[in-house]
């Protein structure tokens, strides 16, 4: 779930680990450990409740120093995050393991090892891989054969590495369901659960696929397959920038995130628009084939991706004239449903290793779904790997939890293949051309309402003492109002809740009172007659409103309704548009509240357990 690195080096590895896990900060965890093997043998070990800067404390006072080691952030699952709990675990003080995941069967496997005689030093799931390890080295002849064992007795997910204090100078690593890239340098090697943590002492990286055990020592890397066969795995140069881990100017990632939105979605168009038309091949380079006989798409995705999934709806039932359902991930695995002739499955994921979309997408291929297509923010994840075509979304390492750039991405990509959908589907070149224009107009529109910034800092006291706060859209801006209300719960703590705004008489209205903020996102469009008539039952019941309307949609501010004029730009790209004013009311009032903008109580960037 959380972070993994691990280093085999001549030079000292404790910096590198504990940069490492500072650069895997931003995905959310609850303590942090390191195990280091010295020259003279011995394993060391450090953890802290809280932030890898107390582990670094910890460090200081009393240091760790050699050439082997692994280092983890938890992320919780089994037993309350505390140190006794917290990863590196040892069994008999020779076998150190960090893991990633959840092992399902660890209650019969802890009273099995119970059996042998190990005794359990925490309440983690964790702790059975290092006794099971430490079982089978009394039969295997090396520490890479006993863990090959052992993953054949773990039922779950797991990104695991370990060491052992008897064979020093090596790694032992397997992934099953949680992602792990090994790192090449020159006369040492690194593992990690993401690249970034690697970034300051290696760009050239493997990325181990599901069933891989490697043993990775300072000068050779060894993976095998799920059947034991010596495999190769392309080691590939990264391009993401040593720096996307830095917030530059910006108090928080996610502002620095919000700010690279022109810049983001300018990288994920450029080169895939022409003529007037959307470029098939954006979505993989036999993308034209496919996407030639869709009759009917299924979104699949989870949190802001399923936002994105929601809004595509209803770009592609009115434009590209194709059915599309929605649904979120973790509902379709468990529920019986039908595939539609030539159905387009796509899955929406920032990470690409979202564990309920990923079992989604393997779930739907045994279906019978014609094609898979993923849309998707990281190269070489699982959900790329996995399905048939990619659309990589280009915006760039994504590092706050609340997903913002990542988002806007999404939603330019939806609307490109609603263009290219559409274009085999009776949409008029026209109409393409129109769409193609929209979005390339896009980034300066973005640029021109992030301008909103002051406007909207000075609104945001208005919120930072209130318990509850209702959104409200129509149309596609719906899905925008929902996201909106995902936002401001996730980073501010209060309660939000979105609704299409016909729907308040049939129920919601009973809410409306001084003490309930109501805030609308009111573009200029067809549905804008029927939005006023929703605030006007507001008004009539006391409510207090907000109200971000384009320049022309005749909305006016007095006692009860604050009006934020945005920008007018073309229907199409409205969703794009009017989601950023809500991303800066989030920010603003989670800032005056005081909360923890990038990291989130309870919550980890990247979910990768079910
Ligand atoms: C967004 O702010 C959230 N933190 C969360 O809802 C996220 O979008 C969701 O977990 C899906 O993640 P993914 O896009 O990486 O699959
Ligand atoms: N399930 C393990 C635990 O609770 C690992 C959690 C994680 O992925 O961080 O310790």
């Amino acid at each position: 779930m959380c972070g993994i690195v691990g280093a085999v080096a001549q030079r000292d590895v404790s910096e590198i680990l504990v940069e490492g896990l500072q650069r895997l900060e931003y995905r959310g965890y609850d303590s942090a450990g390191v195990a280091i093997l010295d020259e003279q043998g011995n394993l060391g070990r450090a953890r802290r409740v809280g932030k890898v800067k107390q582990l670094r404390n910890a460090l200081t006072e009393q240091p760790l120093s050699g050439g082997t080691g692994i280092a983890h952030t938890r992320w919780a699952t089994h037993g309350e995050p505390s140190e006794r709990n917290a990863h590196p675990h040892l069994s008999c003080d020779d076998i150190a393991v960090v893991h990633n995941g959840i092992i399902e069967n660890h209650v019969e496997l802890r009273s099995m090892l119970q059996g042998l005689g190990y005794v359990f030093a925490s309440d983690t799931d964790t702790e059975v891989i290092a006794h099971l390890v430490h079982h089978e080295l009394k039969s295997a002849d090396s520490l890479l054969a006993a863990v090959q064992v052992t993953v054949k007795q773990l039922h779950g997910a797991y990104g695991t590495v370990v060491v052992d204090r008897r064979q020093p100078e090596r790694l032992v690593v397997a992934r099953s369901g949680s992602p792990l890239v090994i790192g090449y340098g020159v006369g040492e090697h690194f593992v990690a659960s993401d690249q970034l943590a690697l970034l300051p002492v290696t760009r050239r990286f493997a990325f181990l696929e599901e069933g891989d055990v490697a043993e990775v020592t300072r000068r050779e890397v060894n993976i095998f397959d799920i059947d034991g066969n010596a495999v190769e795995r392309d080691i590939t140069e990264s391009n993401v920038s040593h720096d996307a881990g830095d917030k530059g100017q910006y108090r928080h990632y996610m502002m620095k995130e919000i700010h690279e939105q022109p810049m983001a979605l300018q990288r994920t168009l450029d080169g895939r628009l022409a003529n007037g038309k959307v470029i098939d091949e954006a979505f993989g380079e036999n993308a034209a084939q496919l996407l030639s006989k869709v009759k009917h798409v299924q979104i699949i995705a989870c949190g802001t991706s399923y936002h994105a999934g929601m809004t595509a709806r209803y770009w592609l039932e009115q434009h590209a004239n194709v059915s599309c359902n929605v649904e979120i991930a973790s509902e379709f695995r468990y529920r019986r449903s039908h595939v539609f002739p030539d159905s387009l499955l796509v899955t929406i994921s920032q990470s690409g290793e979202t564990a309920d979309t990923l079992a989604a997408l393997r779930l739907a291929k045994e279906m019978g779904y014609m094609a898979s297509l993923t849309i998707c923010n990281v190269p070489g994840s699982s959900l790329v790997r996995e399905s048939d075509m990619a659309y990589m979304m280009k915006a760039g390492a994504e590092i706050g939890v609340a997903s913002t750039k990542a988002f806007t991405v999404q939603l330019a990509a939806l609307a490109m293949l609603t263009g290219a959908i559409g274009a085999y589907n009776g949409m008029s070149a026209d109409t393409q051309a129109q769409l193609v224009q929209s979005l390339q107009a896009l980034p300066s529109k973005v640029e021109q309402t992030l301008a909103l910034n002051d406007d909207i800092e000075a609104l945001a006291e208005d919120f930072a003492d209130k318990q509850h706060a209702l959104f409200l859209g129509r149309g596609d801006q719906y899905p925008i109002a929902m996201e909106g209300a995902l936002k401001l719960k996730e980073i501010s703590y209060i309660h939000a809740e979105a609704y299409a705004s016909g729907e308040l008489k049939h129920g919601p209205l009973a809410l409306i009172d001084a003490d309930m903020p109501v805030i609308v996102v009111a573009p200029n469009n067809e549905l804008l007659e029927k939005l006023h008539s929703n605030v006007e039952e507001v008004r009539a019941r006391g409510g207090l409103m907000y109200v971000f309307a384009d320049v022309d949609a005749k909305f006016e501010s007095d006692d009860t309704m604050k009006v934020i004029p945005v920008p007018h730009c073309d229907e199409f790209i409205a969703p794009i548009i009017y989601t950023l004013p809500l991303q800066l009311l989030s920010y603003y009032v989670a800032l005056i509240k005081g909360t923890d903008v990038d990291q989130p109580r309870n919550l980890a960037k990247s979910v990768t357990v079910e």
